[in-house]
């Protein structure tokens, strides 16, 4: 039993007195949501009217070192005790004290609050009991990621912040598990929070699905995202297939337009080289021709002559 302080003396003191005062705590466990409040619940017995002057009510949490959360001595608040993690998130809920109940409510519960409190009540007599408060952080939003690697290589990401610390299961479409393939690294932020981060990296067609599953074995709670194996560069290879085909069609009106200038310069080229051969051979046929009919017209001429000589003979 810890050193009894002031508090402890008067409670024992009255504990012997009145063995027959007892408190009691209703629900010996508490699971809440970081962030959310919580309302702990002892009750003690009151005889008819409660009288206030008598009363002395304490919450304590039982770290390595005791912090005091709450403290009513003689009717009266006392918020000098109070331990600075616990400063301005505290409330008794004063009327419930005439039924008996001593209700203390911790809004914006954090992770450090987790552990054990003790509710202490002296009313005649002085006893107390010990609560468990457990949070918890579930690991609610997963920010996922699919990077392609490779040809049909895949880099699946799973990212979740919670507590307490998550394993990551991996799963394929067909729940075979995949987590042996997986690296998952911890880190710590702000609230003692664990930063979970999940990758796997794997061979996968597209449209396959895969699932990531953050398993609070503590909580025994799991939250999972699916991932679908898209094509991420669908509308790339579209419009990069548009280009494409633009660049073939440049590329093609170019290589035709040279073509076809390479034809005109060839053709005229051609013309240019062609007209002499292509003349002086007309024109050496023709003078051929010529001298052939030359010929003919002087053997014609010859023979006129010849028959004209014979006639004159
Ligand atoms: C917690 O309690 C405070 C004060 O009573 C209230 O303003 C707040 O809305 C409560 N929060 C939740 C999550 O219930
Ligand atoms: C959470 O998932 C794991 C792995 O699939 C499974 O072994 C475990 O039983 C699940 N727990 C709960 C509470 O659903």
């Amino acid at each position: 039993m810890e050193k009894p302080l002031l508090l402890y003396i008067f409670f024992f003191y009255w504990h012997f007195l009145n063995a027959l005062f007892t408190v009691e705590a209703p629900q010996s466990v508490y699971t809440v949501e970081r962030g959310n409040n919580v309302t702990m619940e002892c009750t003690f017995p009151v005889n008819g009217k409660l009288k206030f002057r008598d009363l002395n009510v304490s919450w304590e949490k039982k770290d390595e070192l005791k912090k005091q959360v709450y403290v009513l001595l003689k009717g009266e608040e006392d918020f000098k005790s109070q331990h600075s993690d616990f400063r301005g998130r505290i409330k008794l809920l004063k009327e419930k004290l005439n039924l008996g109940q001593s209700l203390l409510q911790i809004t914006d519960v954090k992770l450090r609050d987790a552990g054990f409190y003790r509710c202490l009540i002296g009313y005649g007599g002085a006893d107390y009991k010990t609560i468990n408060l457990k949070v918890k952080a579930p690991y609610r939003t997963i920010t996922q990621g699919v990077v392609s690697t490779g040809y049909n290589e895949w880099k699946l990401t799973c990212q979740s912040e919670g507590y307490p610390q998550a394993e990551v299961i991996w799963q394929n479409g067909e729940y075979e598990d995949l987590t042996d393939q997986a690296t998952t690294s911890y880190e710590t932020g702000s609230d003692q929070l664990y930063r979970v981060t999940s990758n796997l990296t794997i061979k996968s067609k597209i449209d396959e699905i895969f699932y990531c599953i953050f398993w609070n074995k503590e909580l025994q709670e799991n939250t999972s995202a699916i991932l679908r194996i898209a094509d991420p560069t669908d509308g790339v290879v579209w419009t990069e297939g548009r280009r494409f085909v633009r660049v073939i069609l440049i590329v093609t009106a170019c290589f035709g337009s040279v073509l076809l200038i390479m034809l005109c310069i060839r053709k005229a080229r051609a013309n240019k080289d062609n007209r002499t051969p292509v003349a002086s051979s007309s024109i050496a046929k023709l003078s051929k021709d010529k001298d052939i009919c030359d010929c003919r017209d002087a053997s014609f001429e010859e023979g006129e002559l010849k028959y004209m000589q014979i006639e004159k003979t």
